[in-house]
């Protein structure tokens, strides 16, 4: 079991201060649901637990397991178990899907027939996420659809599990097909059992989404409403019904 805990961030960009005071503690196993309006901050709290430069933590910590990462690079909050699917998945032509996870996993699994191992992995899980293999051997995104890089990204973050991720709307540009397998993979990974069989050892998972229809594979143990920056509420699943039937106006006003 480990724990991701947010406390009290606060993050500038551009000389802006974007957000304040956030608070938030993940739970391996969990899904925790990141709402709120265009400009709330959600990408920029996603930029910012991954230390990118353009994004200042002002104040807080981030740690995991008790362990202070709010400084580390990105690479380093990675190892210690960090992922993010972006909201939108650069392209990176001429490094290919196959070569991004040859190398990580080969990284991983130092001994054994890497090659053998890697085909048959990735190959599972493509199919489980219905990937085209011509895909694979394209530069990661390159000329991809946006349905297409949410998916390779999903198999990325599948075949290297982290012990915590952040969804950045992992929804967006998917089909509903192709919604219900990216969010029943990633389902199973939140539900994994340790390798000795315990339950609650799967990956802790914050979902940003604007929408109720990824928590359909995906339930929700607790939502988060950011709104300018701060989180002004935090509740179960009904409160993601009731923006949808109410919008952000009732939060808006309070805020
Ligand atoms: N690098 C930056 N430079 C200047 N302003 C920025 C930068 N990044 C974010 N912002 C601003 O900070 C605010 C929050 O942006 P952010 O992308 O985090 O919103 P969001 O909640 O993810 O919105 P959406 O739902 O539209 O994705 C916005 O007003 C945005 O214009
Ligand atoms: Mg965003």
């Amino acid at each position: 079991m480990s724990e991701l805990q947010i406390i009290d961030l606060g993050v500038e960009t551009s000389g802006k201060q974007v957000l304040s005071g956030v608070n938030l503690r993940v739970k391996s196993g969990e899904v925790h649901v990141l709402m709120g309006p265009n400009g709330a901050g959600k990408t920029t709290f996603a930029n910012a637990l991954f230390g990118h430069y353009r994004y200042k933590v002002t104040s807080g910590q981030i740690l995991i397991d008790g362990k202070d990462i709010t400084d580390l690079s990105t690479f380093e909050k990675a190892r210690a178990g960090l992922a993010f699917l972006m909201q939108e998945p650069p392209e990176i032509p001429g490094v290919t899907v196959e070569n991004i996870l040859l190398t990580a996993l080969g990284a991983t699994r130092p001994s054994g027939n890497r090659e053998t191992y890697m085909s048959e992995k990735v190959s599972a899980l493509a199919a489980k996420l219905d990937i085209n293999s011509a895909l694979l051997e394209r530069g990661v995104n390159t000329d991809a659809s946006g349905g297409e890089k949410k998916r390779l990204e999903a198999l990325q973050l599948c075949c290297l599990p982290p012990k915590f991720a952040v969804l950045d709307e992992l929804d967006s540009g998917l089909d509903v097909d192709a919604l219900k397998k990216v969010s029943t993979a990633v389902k199973d990974l939140v539900d994994a059992k340790s390798p000795t069989g315990k339950a609650g050892a799967g990956m802790g998972v914050i979902v940003v989404t604007h929408y109720n229809r990824v928590l359909e594979y995906l339930p929700a143990d607790k939502v988060h409403l950011l709104i300018d920056g701060k989180i002004v509420e935090t509740g179960d699943a009904s409160l993601v019904d009731q923006v949808e039937a109410k919008g952000y106006g009732p939060w808006l006003a309070g805020s």
